[in-house]
């Protein structure tokens, strides 16, 4: 196992990452953990990047136990500053942050004095290498008994090596894609340097992650959790029935507005499917009765959804928890949550060692009147492992590569007010153009597609009538990170062929258009 220990960088779970894409194991823990409260014994310690300038006062340091183990240890960024502080107290405020793309050079020493192991870090690059910087302060100068094994045009310490022992530091991210070798430069020092094993896999991370989420909760202890039909909460909620099996509840708010049969087919394949302790509440008329009426005000559609989903989800987990304690001792006192590491907000405080290193955001807007514990098995992977980890754990495919799907559901796809009649027209069309993309081989090509009902009427000819109804507009997305995207080129035919089935197939539709819009300057939901 390698060692990650974390001063706060915004990169610090992509180290980990990138390790486990090596199948290398390793533990990400603060920067503070004591040494002797570890137990288990690193191959091999990797020190973070971190927002703090190693000379302040405040400034967060490894256990210098840490030093003294004799295994091989890598810093990056803060992680190599803290190690020349280590050593010698040589770091100084640079005169100018250097940020983004630079040139690396690599110095290589051969077989000689000091040849051998510092040459390993570097070994199968070349000479010349890009990587990505991001850091305001420098060594002075290299503390007592390192070399230099590599410079930029601004760094003349990107890269140091200890002359006798494996300690390293390079000032610069190999974790990041920004640096597209860095990958070899971690493989280097995991495997090469450290020795680490290479048999990590993803059905390793199932045993770990149970066994964690066991010792946690207990033999008693019982969870309660949303789901929603969407990848990242399935995939929690099977981890947890996996581990606690009926200890864990899982709840399905109905709210109206999800799509067509969606409750029904959640329902079947969670339950018979997947075997987990399901609960279905048909909250349906309480959120659409709060819906009506608002016909102008996005933002408020949001909040009603919220507080009502806040309101059901509490009624539910009383009354799981009442008729839970009859036969098991203890109330319900965990909720989980599918949180993964992109939502994971990183705000870090060093007020002293046993500081927390990292609070965080979305506790999905419960009350913290709740008291209950929040237990996240997915915080650390990223949406392609998540889809891994599904994968592993027997979750339908068309499950696990489903499109996000957002929570105030197709209420915010139905341009002003909700009405049950909406509701249908939305959710057909929906249907319709959801069932010939992937009939056209074309669903994981999109990102997120959906039709929106817009709130205008417009004239049409249906027979030999003329009709005055309503019109459906299509919206189909390509993204990486949902944060830019564009639209979908779909070609004519598939068009004309799913504009036509929805007006003859969807009462009240005598129209559809495709939404052309890119993000920015319009944003994927339409509302
Ligand atoms: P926008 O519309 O902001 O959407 O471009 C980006 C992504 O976020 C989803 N989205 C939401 N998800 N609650 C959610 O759970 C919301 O209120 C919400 N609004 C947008 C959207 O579907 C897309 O994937």
């Amino acid at each position: 196992t390698i060692l990650v220990l974390d001063f706060g960088s915004q990169y610090s779970h992509l180290i980990t990452r990138r390790l486990r894409e090596l199948n290398v194991y390793c533990e990400m823990l603060p920067c503070t953990q004591k040494l002797a409260e570890l137990e288990w014994t690193p191959k091999g310690v990797i020190l973070s990047g971190g927002p703090y300038s190693v000379y302040s006062d405040d400034a967060p340091h490894v256990d210098p136990a840490i030093f003294e183990l004799g295994v091989p240890m890598l810093g990056i960024c803060y992680g190599l500053q803290e190690i020349a502080w280590h050593f010698g107290k040589n770091v100084l405020a640079g005169e100018k942050r250097e940020y983004g793309h630079a040139y690396l050079k690599v110095d290589r020493h051969g077989d000689g004095e000091a040849g051998g192991h510092v040459d390993k870090l570097f070994a199968g690059l070349e000479d010349d290498m890009e990587v990505w910087m991001s850091h305001a302060d420098k060594l002075s100068h290299l503390p007592d008994g390192f070399i230099t094994v590599a410079t930029t045009s601004n760094a003349p310490f990107a890269g140091m090596a200890h002359k006798t022992k494996k300690l390293y530091g390079i000032q610069f991210h190999p974790e990041v894609t920004h640096t597209p070798k860095g990958i070899v430069l971690l493989k280097n020092f995991a495997v090469d340097i450290c020795q680490a094993k290479t048999d990590w896999t993803m059905g390793k991370f199932v045993d770990q992650e149970i066994a964690r989420i066991r010792a946690l909760v207990g033999e008693k202890g019982q969870v309660i959790g949303a789901v929603s039909g969407g990848v990242d909460s399935t995939v929690a909620a099977k981890l947890m029935q996996e581990a606690i099996g009926e200890r864990f509840h899982a709840v399905l708010v109905d709210n109206g507005v999800l799509r067509l049969n969606e409750a029904k087919q959640v329902k079947e394949t969670l339950t018979a499917g997947l075997g987990i302790n399901l609960t279905v509440v048909d909250a349906s008329e309480r959120f659409l009765s709060r819906l009506k009426g608002i016909t102008d005000d996005p933002e408020k559609k949001r909040k009603v959804i919220g507080n009502t989903f806040i309101e059901v989800f509490q009624e539910t987990a009383k009354k799981i928890a009442r008729e839970a304690t009859s036969d098991r001792a203890g109330e319900i006192e965990w909720l989980l949550q599918g949180t993964l590491y992109p939502d994971v907000i990183e705000s870090i405080s060093f007020k002293g060692p046993s500081a927390t290193i990292k609070t965080h955001h979305n506790v999905g807007g419960l009350p913290k009147d709740m008291n209950l514990k929040l237990i996240e098995p997915l915080r650390e992977l990223f949406k392609d492992e998540v889809r891994e980890l599904g994968t592993n754990l027997g979750i339908p495919e068309d499950l696990v590569w489903r499109h996000p799907f957002p929570g105030p559901g197709i209420a915010i796809r139905i341009l002003g007010e909700v009405t049950p009649e909406q509701v249908r027209i939305a959710r057909e069309a929906d249907y319709i153009f959801i069932e010939e993309i992937k009939a056209a081989g074309l669903y994981r090509k999109v990102s997120q597609a959906f039709a929106a009902l817009l709130p205008v009427k417009a004239v049409g000819v249906m027979g030999d009538n003329r009709v005055h109804a309503q019109v459906i507009a299509l919206r189909a997305v390509e993204t990486s990170d949902f944060m830019t995207a564009d639209w979908y080129p779909f070609d004519g035919a598939f068009l004309k062929k799913v504009s036509r089935r929805i007006v003859n197939e969807v009462d009240g539709v005598c129209r559809v258009v495709y939404d052309i819009t890119s993000k920015p300057p319009g944003t994927i939901e339409m509302e």
